[in-house]
């Protein structure tokens, strides 16, 4: 009896890129062998480590290898292995539905870019894998047979709604996709994938380094001679070349190998260590951010190798969390096969790689030039703010490479080596404001003496500001200081006299207002605005207790201090009108207006503004 077959509808996100594929938006459709070649070594990668691990494993390992077989009368190219191999249930969770994180953040940002421009660079951002196949194919089939299984898959599709999937009894192990290939069109990049030469070129082109034989039918010498099979690819392994050997070009083809970008690298660092511990170390920047760089199951970048041996992707061990854009390999020569990720967290040679590899990322980007590091900061500043928390001993070296935005130019970051360069005689702080928006803190009243006297001030706006700023002590020796907190003396000239004078206000409405703050206070940080709201130095802003708030922590209800400008003509009124009539039952509907209007100013929220606004309009009635 034969099993029937199956027909069986792809994930509506498979389905989606599908279409893409199809109507083939990506120009460069050679790197359909790319993605088949690469699945084909990593299956080879996962069969020898299994092998390795599972002594029972019933699965021939002895000649690992790519074979490619072009048929130009039925016009398919097949791609084919003995790795690993796939399950029935496996075909139907890897080929028929897309895991990777981002997915349907991609395909709504696909849809969105109109310009064909726009779209290929997300599809480089993203990378297609196995689909790919169906830029250059209007059918694809996959016969597969898991090692130590003796039971053989089927699957067909013409990349539409649906696949098949059917039982086949004799299929060998591994994997073998075949590509029924559309017509050719030059003018559209599809070009004659059944020409050996063809082919040939751009297995060279984009898998010459990888370690496992690729293998294809070797032309013919002369009539009638025995047909031969010859190895494409000079397989060494990139970081064991002497670097003088490796073309640029050859970096980027690895570098696109292992990361799956479509783009090339912002810059590559190479490094070995010899003598007791060896080991190669081949690391990329990306010049774009993944998808999923701000997703909570992404991966790291780095692979771990034992002697040319392929041990395991995503190798936490080596990279800390903060750099986790950064792609690469490693290859240590006296790690057992068998390391398991837990044996690597704790291994100290690991460990002293690890040091050394995050000190080597953080002085190539410090030594990058203005307009890579600018891209850089672009896509990845973000993530390694992440780092000023976690890192505790590269510290430095993390603020050296950071930029933030700041009063001295709108348009352009600082670094804080710049800032410090520019500041004032006199000047002992970094100051900065952190707030929600760079409009919202222009605007913030705290700003005004510091804009006034010419004092340079940080604009913060990323939320993980707000969490670095209170951990980290300083810069160059320089602390940071938040002009909404603490005192600030830049008025020298405020005098004992003036004190006095304002001495009964300040009590008198520190008690008005004592539900809402816990002081009143003169302050020298405006010139413009009647009052402001300001924190003690180790309080929490408005900002980050939103945050804890929303992300449904307890706190208590944290009161602040209010600041008046002695200055203004309302406070100097105000002032004047108690000392006059101290019990005038109006005075303390003033005093909680100038308060509302403070935490207005900062862009607060108010915790009654219905009331707010009839104290308000009774006011603006009487004045009329
Ligand atoms: N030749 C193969 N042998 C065994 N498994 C395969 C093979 N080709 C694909 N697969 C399985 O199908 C999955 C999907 O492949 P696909 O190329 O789409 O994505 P990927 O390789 O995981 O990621 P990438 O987008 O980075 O290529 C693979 O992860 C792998 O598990
Ligand atoms: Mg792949």
């Amino acid at each position: 009896m034969t099993a029937p077959i199956e027909t069986l509808e792809f994930q509506s996100e498979a389905r989606q890129l599908l279409q893409l594929m199809i109507h083939s938006i990506y120009s460069n459709k050679d790197t359909f062998l790319r993605e088949l070649v690469s699945n084909a070594s990593d299956a080879l990668d996962k069969l020898r480590l299994e092998a390795f691990r599972d002594k029972e494993l019933q699965a021939d390992t002895s000649d690992l290898h790519v074979a490619i077989e072009i048929d130009s009368e039925q016009r398919t190219l097949t791609v084919r292995d003995n790795g690993i191999g796939m399950s029935r249930d496996e075909v139907i969770s890897l080929i028929g539905t897309i895991a990777k994180s981002g997915t349907a953040e991609f395909l709504r940002k696909l849809k969105e870019s109109q310009d064909a421009a726009a779209s290929q660079e997300l599809i480089g951002q993203f990378g297609v894998g196995f689909y790919a196949s169906f830029m250059v194919a209007d059918k694809v089939t996959l016969v597969t047979r898991k090692a130590g299984s003796d039971e053989g898959v089927r699957w067909e599709s013409e990349g539409a709604g649906t696949y098949t999937i059917e039982p086949v009894a004799d299929a060998p192990q591994g994997t073998a996709v075949t590509l029924h290939l559309k017509p050719v069109d030059a003018e559209d990049q599809l070009f004659d994938y059944t020409s050996a030469a063809k082919v040939r070129e751009i297995v060279k082109r984009y898998s010459d380094f990888l370690t496992w034989p690729i293998r294809m039918a070797a032309e013919p010498t002369e009539e009638g001679a025995e047909p031969t099979v010859e190895t494409v690819n000079s397989m060494k392994a990139l970081w064991a070349r002497a670097s003088s050997e490796v073309t640029e070009q050859e970096y980027t083809e690895f570098y696109k190998h292992i990361s799956h970008d479509w783009n090339d690298p912002l810059e590559t660092v190479r490094f070995q260590a010899e003598g007791t511990f060896e080991y190669q170390a081949l690391l990329f920047i990306p010049s774009r951010a993944p998808m999923d760089l701000f997703m909570r199951e992404r991966k790291r970048g780095v692979q771990l190798y034992v002697k040319r041996v392929f041990i395991m992707d995503d190798c936490e061990a080596l990279m800390p969390e903060y750099l986790r854009f950064v792609k690469g390999v490693v290859d240590a020569a006296d790690l057992s096969l068998n390391v398991s990720r837990e044996i690597l967290q704790q291994d100290r040679q690991i460990q002293l790689i690890r040091k050394r590899l995050v000190k080597r990322v953080l002085s190539t980007v410090k030594s990058l030039d203005a307009e890579k590091y600018g891209t850089f900061w672009k896509e990845f500043g973000r993530a390694v703010k992440e780092g000023l928390l976690d890192d505790f001993d590269n510290r430095e070296a993390i603020l050296e490479i950071c930029s933030f935005e700041s009063t001295h130019d709108a348009d352009k970051p600082t670094r804080l080596a710049q800032y410090v360069e520019r500041m004032k005689e006199g000047q002992e702080h970094i100051y900065y404001l952190t707030g929600e928006s760079r409009t919202a803190i222009e605007n913030s009243p705290h700003l005004e003496a510091f804009q006034a006297k010419g004092f340079e001030v940080l604009v913060l706006t990323d939320p993980i500001d707000e969490m670095w700023v209170d951990a980290v002590p300083g810069f160059e020796g320089k602390q940071f200081q938040s002009i909404a907190k603490g005192q600030v003396d830049l008025d020298e000239n405020q005098d004992e006299e003036q004190k006095a004078e304002f001495a009964g206000l300040l009590t008198w409405m520190g008690s008005a207002l004592e539900e809402h703050v816990k002081e009143v206070r003169l302050s020298s940080r405006l010139t413009t605005s009647p009052a402001c709201i300001v924190g003690d130095s180790h309080d929490m802003t408005p900002t980050l207790e939103k945050m804890y708030r929303a992300m449904g922590q307890q706190l208590p209800q944290i009161k602040r201090i209010l600041e008046l400008n002695p200055g203004h003509p309302l406070v100097a009124g105000l002032r004047a009108a108690h000392a006059e009539h101290p019990e005038d039952e109006r005075l303390p509907e003033t005093a909680e207006l100038i308060y509302g209007m403070a935490l207005l100013a900062e862009g607060g929220e108010l915790g009654d503004p219905s009331r707010f606004v009839k104290l308000l309009a009774n006011r603006l009635e009487q004045s009329l």
